[in-house]
This record gives C-alpha cells, sequence and structure tokens, in this order.
C-alpha cells in the first residue's frame, strides 16, 4: 500500500520534471529553429546532429536552458581541428533574452552580426572569433550593460569602434584584432575593470588620449594599425601593464621610465617614431624589449643588459657598450643582444672569450668594427661599418 503510494508519488514528480523540462519559451524555441536554419556544419563537423526539434532543445549539444530560457548558445563542434560552421547569424539571436554567454568555433560563417544583439540585455560573453564575419560592428553592443568580453577578432570587420562601447561599466575584454577596422580609438572607457585590450592589425588611426584607457588594463595590444601621437601620458598611468605591443604605428616622442618598472614580460614598441634617450632607473626584469626601428638617442643603459632578448637596432644610440652586457653574454643569460645600425662606438670583448652558440649578438654598421663572432639577421646587411663621415659628423 505505502510502496504503491510511494511509486505513485514518484510518477507525479517525474511527470513534473519532464514537463518543467521542456516547457522552453515559445519565442527562444523559435529563435532556435531560426538560428539553426541560418547555420550549417563544414563537412567533417558534426555539431547540428543533435539538434532534432521533436525532443526537448534544453538538450541540444551546445543549448543550456535555465528554468524556461536559453541562457549560453555555444554553437559548432569545439573539438580540435573541427572545420566549424557555415552560413550566417540569424536576427532571431535577439529574441533568446535570456541569453548571457553567445559563442561560435572558428569557421567560415559569413554576414554581418546582426543589430539585434543589441535586445540582449543579460549578454556578458560573445565571442565569434576567426570566421568570416563583415560589416559594422553594431552600435547596439553598446547597450549591453552586462557585457564583460566582446572577440570579434579574426573576422573580416569594417568600420568605425562603436563609441557608445566605452560607457560599457562591466567590459573586461576587448578583442578586435585582425580585422579592418578604421577611426580612432574610442575615448574614455568608463569600466575599471578592462583588463585587455587587443585591437592589432587593423587600420585605427588617431591620437590616443592618456585618459582613454583605465589603470586597470594590464595586456595592451595595439600593434600595427596608424595610431599616432605621443602615449607617454597614457603609459604611466597604466602600471599593472604586463603585456604591451604598440609597434609598427606611428606614435612619437618619449618611452617613459616607469614603464621598465611595471610587472611586463613581452614589451613591443619597434617600427614607431619614438625619441630621446632609454634610461630605466633600475635593473630591468622584462624578458623580451624590442625597441628596434626608432630614433632612439643617447646611450645604451646598463639596466639593460638583464633582458634576454634585446632588440636596439636601428636607432641612433651613441657611445660604448657598458661591460655588463659582455658579461652576460658570455655566461649565456643574454640571447639575443641586436644593436646594429646604430653610432656605437666600442664594444670591449676579450678576443679569446666565447659567446655560447645559443646566443646572437649582431654589432654591424655601428662606428666601429664588429667581433669577429657577431651573428647577425640578413636584413642588417653586408656592411660591417657605417661610413666613417656619418661617425666623425657624429663626434663634432
Ligand atoms: C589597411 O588599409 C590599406 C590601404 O587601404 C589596405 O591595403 C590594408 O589591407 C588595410 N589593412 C587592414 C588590416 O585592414
Ligand atoms: C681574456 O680571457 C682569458 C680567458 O678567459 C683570460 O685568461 C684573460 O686574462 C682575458 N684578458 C683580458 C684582457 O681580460
Amino acid at each position: 500500500m505505502v510502496a504503491a503510494t510511494i511509486i505513485k508519488m514518484l510518477m507525479v514528480l517525474e511527470l513534473l520534471v519532464v514537463s518543467t523540462t521542456a516547457l522552453l519559451d515559445p519565442m527562444d524555441f523559435l529563435a532556435l529553429q531560426s538560428i539553426r536554419k541560418s547555420l550549417h556544419d563544414v563537412p567533417g563537423s558534426s555539431f547540428f546532429t543533435t539538434w532534432d526539434f521533436t525532443s526537448d532543445p534544453c538538450n541540444f549539444q551546445g543549448v543550456y536552458c535555465e528554468s524556461d530560457k536559453v541562457i549560453a548558445l555555444n554553437l559548432g563542434d569545439t573539438r580540435a581541428g573541427s572545420p566549424g560552421l557555415t552560413g550566417r547569424i540569424d536576427p532571431a539571436i535577439g529574441k533568446l533574452t535570456g541569453l548571457t554567454e553567445f559563442t561560435m568555433v572558428p569557421g567560415r560563417v559569413i554576414g554581418k552580426i546582426p543589430q539585434t544583439v543589441s535586445q540582449l540585455s543579460n549578454l556578458r560573453f560573445f565571442a565569434v572569433s576567426r570566421n568570416y564575419l563583415s560589416g559594422e560592428i553594431p552600435v547596439g553592443f553598446g547597450e549591453l550593460r552586462n557585457l564583460r568580453t566582446l572577440d570579434l577578432s579574426y573576422n573580416q570587420l569594417t568600420g568605425s569602434i562603436p563609441h557608445p562601447i566605452v560607457s560599457l561599466s562591466s567590459l573586461t575584454n576587448l578583442i578586435l584584432c585582425h580585422n579592418h577596422l578604421t577611426g580612432s580609438l574610442p575615448s574614455s572607457f568608463s569600466s575599471n575593470t578592462l583588463t585587455r585590450v587587443d585591437l592589432m592589425h587593423n587600420n585605427l588611426t588617431g591620437f590616443i588620449q592618456p585618459d582613454s584607457l583605465p589603470p586597470s588594463v594590464q595586456y595592451l595590444s595595439l600593434g600595427w594599425n596608424k595610431f599616432t601621437g605621443p602615449v607617454d601620458g597614457l603609459l604611466t598611468r597604466l602600471n599593472r601593464l604586463n603585456y604591451l605591443d604598440l609597434s609598427m604605428n606611428r606614435f612619437i616622442g618619449f618611452i617613459p621610465c616607469v614603464l621598465f618598472t611595471y610587472p611586463i614580460t613581452h614589451l613591443q614598441l619597434q617600427r614607431n617614431q619614438f625619441i630621446g634617450p632609454v634610461q630605466p632607473t633600475q635593473q630591468v626584469s622584462i624578458s623580451t624589449v624590442d625597441l628596434s626601428y626608432n630614433r632612439l638617442s643617447g646611450p645604451v643603459s646598463p639596466m639593460l643588459s638583464t633582458v634576454q632578448n634585446l632588440y636596439l637596432n636601428n636607432n641612433r644610440f651613441m657611445g660604448s657598450v657598458p661591460a655588463e652586457y659582455v658579461d652576460r653574454l658570455t655566461d649565456g643569460t643574454i640571447q639575443t643582444l641586436y644593436l646594429q645600425h646604430n653610432y656605437l662606438t666600442g664594444f670591449r670583448i676579450n678576443q679569446t672569450a666565447d659567446i655560447p652558440l645559443s646566443s646572437s649578438l649582431c654589432l654591424m654598421y655601428n662606428c666601429m668594427v664588429p667581433p669577429a663572432q657577431s651573428a647577425c639577421p640578413l636584413k642588417a646587411g653586408i656592411e660591417k661599418t657605417r661610413p666613417t663621415v656619418q661617425c666623425s659628423e657624429l663626434r663634432g
């Protein structure tokens, strides 16, 4: 008797459980159907095979629900080597009002990012890297108060970075690298949790205001754009940087010394128009420092001799290379020391001393005869020393 009652109760419970999980909001159900119709597996990918709309969509691969709403959509086969999806992102995505996360694996998805994303007021994470999305970044992203990560990297996006995103107070990761974006970096970002800004490889232009980015930024990559103007004010404020790449732009002015005290591992400032001396006030513990192809001058600081890979080539450095460099080269702690194409006048290395084969030293095209062990890249050319006329002019 008791057993039969318990079994009956269990059956009722089971029914309840089944009916609550199966009760996906009809709006979400229809939106998922539209999204499914606009996207397909690239041959070799088998993501949508589980998407059978006669069963509960909350059990589909990549669909996560909470009560009757879809809260996360992770589209595409995430296994390594999967060729991803093709087709387009359907504007019906905007109907998934409970969505907090939308991701798509690398693939061949084309077309625009629908403007309807502006309706996803709960969205926190949007990542569609490495597809073929084109057109402009929807301005509506700037209305998503909860947005933390926006990763649109490695697509074909054009137009400018929509200005309203500077007001997103929760924005943490802004990853727009490898697109065809133009215009300037909007200022000033109000989020005090902004940590990663990667805008590498676009066609962005203009000045970067000193207060355009908050001091919370730790990873800043603006390389391969057409930015100009000074950055000393900005860099002096960003004292939590652990990665900085400003290479291949048209930045001018001084490199602030305080930069060398930040917890940075890679400092890439090459191929700009930076001027002035580089005089860190303490021994630098950054592993790679690339300041090559600028207009830097003055002596080579002994404080940089603790850097493992140091590129100071193609500048206007003068004087004799400090003895610390010779010591660190012979004991193998320096792996790369590129000093070619400067106006250096001395490098006191003992002719019998051996530089380990694992280390590269290049001193070509300075105002001195380089030591025999010199290991230079092809680009350094074949001229061992600078014409004497250039060197005497400098001394005079
Ligand atoms: C930048 O613009 C130039 C000239 O219009 C173009 O050739 C180049 O491909 C563009 N680069 C990117 C990353 O969009
Ligand atoms: C050069 O190095 C050799 C071997 O390390 C040493 O015996 C010699 O004293 C050094 N000469 C100078 C001038 O430092």
